[in-house]
């Protein structure tokens, strides 16, 4: 088991540089070094046990705790028979790619007994993060919060919190992940639903022989409270919302938005949110329920089961003791497309002069991709489940993204890509069709590994098109190595002459994950200043899978600190 822990991190702190220089912002970070043992552990969720793969025999995780500019060191020792890599989700790796970590991308996989220190500066970043495993469907039981605090006196803009507290949500199988993926690969069906989701780990008092696996939130009355939302979900968008309570948004993906009220927040898989919870001023006798269940947008069946917390306030003698009231929240119906839009709606940028808003006023390339589910044949002498006897798959412009044998910026890095990869990723759908009306007949996908390739500092525009095909669904799209700007969105397919004046350039908000609207399109902009290969998916994770995943390639610039610097020694190889 490991013995660095998230609360006593390895300081390698240049204290004295520290007191030394004048501005904090000036100043140069700590090292913390941290170890992650990849283990099996027994674990009893639902009256089961299971063994399941956990970092450091945690689940969830470990905490990370640390400070921008802080450079994190972390070993991970592989113990299991599974290939795994860790990604850090949001990190955006600045000439540091190698430690991205999605399998097959910026790494081959660390295989059993063997080992890989991630090591990556938290530059310019601060907020709510989180790491997960990014092989297969590990990060089902792989994951945790990674918190960077803002620079040693640098406030946050909004009222300083009493108390921060992580509440991440996670989605348990009472199968194991793996063979059930497996199962629907090899079938062409959807696969089986979860059987609950979690909060920190426990899927609380509404499930079966969950009543003790319920997390609990203790506060004080008058105490304002600030929660990191993750959702950790493999497959399912969320509605979470707390009882009697209205909460203040003020950050999501690790960007600060302006500040609103929301009585329930819709955070996708791989979102970050953070709310400020305001405990009432007086005791209010009573106990509140808070609570977490889908927002589905698809035609497939999915878990519809609804996990709780419980918040408590203590009482002038204390907490518990008297029998209270239980108050529980209303959620949103759990196709509630209405909810979703107008809570998307309402994340604006700060754009101030504190933290701007720099999204690209100008475009040096357009992109119109289109996203979501399409078929394979069921291959010869099979019968397969999926739609119409063929079998799921999923494409980005009709392309499923296919893995290759050796890991993208490797071949990049060494100008190797024969064999590998191809540059002729399609700027546009390859075939028009009324994206969003009645599918085309032909639903099948192409496969290859193509990439599309920017020169440094390119200004990027991307219009994200849901499609209808197999059904609209919300596809919550994931970009590595850069945030983006959200500058456009709607219902129906993207009108390339009246939407563009429609853009917010003003004060769109800063993402890493956002959700394209089922049956709609998005509109995002980044710069391309980060060398490396970057993968771009959807978050779903059975999505991911059947293929809905693309890469970018983006060149070393002119100057020395525009290059990526070589590949650690012990990068895994394939
Ligand atoms: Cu949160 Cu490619 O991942």
């Amino acid at each position: 088991m490991g013995v660095v822990s998230s609360a006593v991190p390895v300081r390698t702190l240049l204290l004295a540089a520290t007191i030394l220089l004048a501005s904090a912002e000036l100043s140069s970070g700590a090292t913390r070094h941290y170890k992650f043992d990849i283990t099996l552990r027994n674990v009893t969720r639902l009256c089961k046990t299971k063994s399941i793969v956990t970092v450091n025999g945690e689940f969830p995780g470990p905490k990370i705790v640390a400070r921008e500019g802080d450079r994190l060191v972390v070993k991970v020792v592989n113990h299991v028979e599974n290939n795994i890599t860790i990604h850090w989700h949001g990190i955006r790796q600045l000439r540091s790619g190698w430690a991205d970590g999605p399998e097959h991308i910026t790494q081959c996989a660390i295989q059993t007994r063997r080992s890989y220190v991630y090591n990556f500066t938290l530059a310019g970043q601060r907020g709510t993060f989180w790491w997960h495993a990014h092989a297969s469907w590990l990060r089902a039981t792989v994951y945790g919060a990674l918190v960077i605090l803002p620079k040693p006196g640098v406030p946050y803009p909004f009222p300083k919190p009493y108390k921060e507290v992580p509440i991440i949500f996670g989605e348990w199988f009472n199968a194991d992940p793996e063979a059930v993926i497996a199962q629907a690969l090899q079938t062409g069906a959807g696969p089986n639903v979860s059987d609950a989701y979690t909060i920190n780990g426990l899927p609380g008092r509404l499930y079966n022989c969950s009543g003790k696996d319920t997390f609990k939130l203790k506060v004080k009355p008058g105490k304002t409270y600030l929660l990191r939302l993750i959702n950790a979900a493999l497959n399912d968008e969320l509605f979470f919302s707390i009882a009697n309570h209205t909460v203040t948004v003020v950050e999501t993906d690790a960007n600060y938005v302006k500040p609103f009220d929301a009585d329930t927040v819709l955070v996708t898989p791989g979102q970050s949110t953070n709310v400020l919870l305001h405990a009432k001023p007086t005791f209010p006798n009573a106990t509140f329920l808070f609570a977490a269940r889908p927002y589905a947008t698809g035609q497939g069946t999915f878990d519809n089961t609804t996990t709780a917390g419980v918040l408590e306030y203590r009482n002038p003698i204390g907490f518990g003791s008297t029998k209270l009231p239980l108050l529980r929240p209303a959620l949103p119906s759990l196709n509630d497309t209405a909810y979703a839009t107008n809570f998307a709606s309402n994340l604006r940028s700060l754009a101030d002069a504190r933290y701007p808003a720099n999204v690209p006023r100008t475009v040096d390339r357009r992109f119109y991709f289109t996203v979501g589910l399409g078929a394979d044949p069921c291959p010869a002498n099979q019968t397969c489940q999926g739609p119409n006897g063929t079998k799921f798959a999923a494409s980005i412009n009709n392309v499923s993204f296919a893995f290759p044998s050796t890991a993208l910026l490797q071949a990049h890095y060494l100008a190797r890509s024969y064999g590998v990869y191809t540059t002729d990723f399609p700027n546009n759908p390859p075939s028009p069709f009324n994206y969003t009306g009645t599918a085309p007949n032909n639903t099948f996908v192409s496969h290859g590994t193509k990439v599309v390739v920017l020169p440094f500092n390119t200004s990027v525009e991307v219009v994200l098109q849901g499609t209808s095909i197999l059904g609209a669904e919300n596809h919550p799209m994931h970009l590595h190595g850069h945030n983006f700007y959200v500058v456009g969105t709607g219902f129906g397919n993207y009108d390339p002459m009246n939407d563009p004046p429609k853009f917010n350039l003003v004060d769109p908000v800063e993402k890493n994950t956002v959700g394209v609207p089922a049956g709609g399109w998005l509109a995002i902009r980044f710069l391309a200043d980060n060398p490396g290969a970057w993968l771009m998916h959807c978050h779903i994770d059975v999505h991911l899978s059947w293929g809905l995943r693309m890469a970018w390639l983006v060149n070393d610039g002119a100057l020395p600190t525009q290059k990526l610097p070589p590949p650690p020694s012990d990068l895994p190889r394939c």
